[in-house]
C-alpha cells in the first residue's frame, strides 16, 4: 500500500510509522511526507529514511480552498491508498475530506469525544480527570469528530503538568497509530459514514 503522511512539526508519530514500515509490521510504504511548514523536524526524519518530502506553505495560496486543492494535487501524485495526518495542524476543507473519504486517518491527543481541538493535556488536568489518552479516527467533515478506531488510555497523576502528561500520551500514540495503519494496509479496516469496522465488526 502507498501511504502519504502529512505533518507540521516534530514528526514523532511519523517516525513510529517509518519504523513500523521498515520492520514489516506495516505492510506498506510511505511514498511521501508533505509538510505545511519548512522547519517541521519530521522532514529531516523522512529524508534520513530516504522518503521524498515536499513543503507546501499556505502562504502562497489565497484561500483555504486553493491551498487544499494544491495539497490534493501534491498528494495524488503519489497515488496513495491511505493518507495519514500526523500532527498536521490545519483544518481541512470539506472538499479535501470528501476526496479522501475512507482513506484518511488522524490521531488526536485525547479520549474522544472529550477535548476536541487544542490544549488537550492541560484541559484534562484542569478538569481533574484521572485518565487521559489518544484516539485514532477516520477523518470526516466534523473536526476531531470522525469515527474512532482505537484509543489508548494513560493515568493522570496529581503532580502531572501538560508536558509530563503529553509525554505519557505520546508513548501510546506511537503504539496505536502503527497498529491502525497496519490494519488498514491489511484491508481489515473500513469506514461506513460515521462508523468504522475492523474485520467486519463495527467498532
Ligand atoms: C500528537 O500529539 C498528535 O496527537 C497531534 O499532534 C501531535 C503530533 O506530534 N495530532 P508529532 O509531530 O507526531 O511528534
Amino acid at each position: 500500500k502507498s501511504i502519504v503522511v502529512l505533518i507540521s512539526g516534530s514528526g514523532s508519530n511519523l517516525q513510529a510509522l517509518i519504523d513500523a514500515c521498515s520492520s514489516g509490521f506495516v505492510p506498506g510504504k510511505i511514498s511521501a511526507v508533505i509538510a505545511n511548514k519548512a522547519n517541521a523536524y519530521g522532514l529531516v526524519r523522512a529524508s534520513e529514511a530516504g522518503i521524498s518530502t515536499q513543503v507546501l506553505s499556505h502562504k502562497h495560496h489565497s484561500s483555504r480552498e486553493a491551498y487544499d486543492n494544491a495539497l490534493i494535487d501534491a498528494i495524488d501524485q503519489h497515488q496513495p491508498d491511505l493518507v495519514v495526518l500526523a500532527g498536521f495542524m490545519r483544518i481541512l476543507t470539506p472538499a479535501f475530506v470528501q476526496h479522501y473519504q475512507g482513506r484518511l486517518l488522524n490521531i488526536h491527543p485525547s479520549l474522544l469525544p472529550k477535548y476536541q481541538g487544542l490544549n488537550t493535556h492541560q484541559r484534562a488536568i484542569d478538569a481533574g480527570d484521572t485518565e487521559h489518552g489518544c484516539s485514532v479516527h477516520f477523518v470526516t467533515e466534523q473536526l476531531d469528530g470522525g469515527p474512532v478506531i482505537l484509543q489508548a488510555k494513560v493515568p493522570v497523576f496529581s503532580d502531572d503538568d501538560a508536558q509530563s502528561l503529553a509525554e505519557r500520551v505520546h508513548e501510546q500514540e506511537h503504539r496505536v497509530y502503527p497498529l491502525v495503519v497496519r490494519w488498514f494496509c491489511q484491508n481489515r479496516l473500513q469506514q461506513h459514514a460515521d462508523k468504522a469496522s475492523l474485520d467486519g465488526n463495527v467498532l
